[in-house]
């Protein structure tokens, strides 16, 4: 147990802000080299990432796979935080079949003009599937079963997540000329604005990363020109790192000092959530940047009973509306019993009919209830509302 936490808890401040963000703090975390001695599994280092031989590292599993995970788990935690595993599609003919079932979707989300925002590029710039986990398992269950028996995935998102892990991806194709994003982290707190990320406490910050991995399965080679994603080795384990990437400095840092490896067909990488990273720009002529990014979730942070928080919404908003209406609550009362009731969070959803656009994360529930009582919706105005907005929340 660290004292030191212990210790002085009525000095210790909530949350954290851009005053906690400093450079030097941050560049003597980062400026590190990554050693082989420290992941005796591993193949090579480059560029500060831990290069793996998926098959080798498959069979040190043997009999004993306890320091194999811990190694994971450590390279994760306070090592540079991103791994490659090559080959960890040795049937590449897998890669290819699940590449075409992505492509028909992709051309049917253009034929019907479907297919959802996205929250970090430009339209057109790159071609989105979200959910194409279902999607996938939906138009081809053998191919699926094929591509997520691989050893690899199951291994490395055990290791970070404990079992009982859920699985969601999402296809991200980015055409030549796809600009670059800009450095961030990813969800939980990554896909906050500063606003919302500074209403949570310190130890939020730590645990955000421990509930979900980020992965990429590359679907085609990937030279440096196509633009595989820019990451800053060691950066993960810099406590204020969702509020410093407000910050021009980290930002200009990250720019200049981030590394980059090309990728092979069936390769896979492995990153913690809070790794600042970013797409890189395609800058070749005719590589379609394919990726399947998995996004994998801890089974924890979840309540243990399921409430129906649309019937209860349904029931409570003209209670609600009366006692606002009659002065017996005030706006913190209301605030507070819509906290109770209504889904407070934006995920899970269908990123297809309720895109992020306009902002990293689409409205809750609470915020929909909270609208329709400042704006006097009538009761079954506000129930239409639920309806619809639970509808569109389906896959
Ligand atoms: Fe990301």
């Amino acid at each position: 147990m660290d004292a030191a936490r212990t210790l002085e808890p009525q000095t210790r401040r909530y949350g954290l802000t851009l005053d906690d963000c400093r450079l030097d703090d941050f560049r003597r975390l980062v400026e590190r080299q990554s050693s082989l001695a420290d992941h005796p599994h591993a193949k090579s280092i480059e560029k500060n990432v831990v290069i793996y031989d998926s098959a080798a590292l498959v069979k040190a599993t043997g009999s004993n796979e306890e320091p194999v995970l811990a190694e994971l788990c450590n390279l994760l935690t306070d090592g540079p935080g991103v791994a490659v595993f090559k080959r960890a599609f040795t049937d590449l003919s897998v890669i290819d079949r699940a590449s075409e079932v992505f492509a028909e979707i992709i051309d049917e989300q253009h034929r019907t003009k479907t297919g959802g925002g996205d929250h970090f590029a430009k339209p057109g710039a790159n071609d989105r599937i979200w959910n194409s986990l279902e999607k996938h398992c939906l138009a081809d269950p053998e191919n699926f079963a094929l591509y997520y028996a691989n050893p690899i995935i199951e291994l490395v998102s055990r290791a970070w997540l404990g079992p009982a892990f859920q699985m969601t991806a999402q296809v991200n194709r980015v055409n030549p000329g796809g600009a670059s994003q800009t450095p961030h982290r990813d969800y939980h707190l990554g896909f906050m604005t500063a606003a919302q990320i500074g209403r949570y406490p310190i130890h939020a910050h730590r645990l955000s990363p421990v509930l979900t991995l980020q992965g990429a399965v590359a679907h085609c080679d990937m030279p440096l020109e196509s633009g595989p994603t820019l990451f800053l080795p060691f950066s993960q384990a810099y406590e204020p790192g969702y509020v410093a990437l407000e910050k021009q400095e980290f930002k200009d840092y990250f720019a200049a000092n981030h590394v980059q490896l090309p990728l092979e067909k069936g390769d896979v990488v492995f990153f913690n959530p809070a790794l600042f990273h970013a797409a890189g720009s395609n800058v070749s002529k005719d590589i379609l940047r394919v990726a399947n990014l998995l996004q994998v979730s801890s089974a924890f942070g979840r309540a243990m009973e399921t409430v129906n928080r649309t019937r209860m919404c349904a029931e409570l908003y003209p209670a609600l509306a009366n006692l606002k209406g009659e002065g017996r609550l005030d706006a913190a009362g209301v605030a507070s019993a819509i906290a109770s009731c209504a889904e407070g969070y934006s995920f899970p959803t269908n990123l297809d009919r309720d895109p992020p656009l306009g902002g990293m994360a689409p409205k809750p529930q609470s915020a929909l209830m909270a609208e329709a009582l400042a704006e006097r919706w009538t009761t079954e105005t506000f129930i239409a509302a639920l309806a619809t907005y639970d509808e569109k929340r389906q896959s």
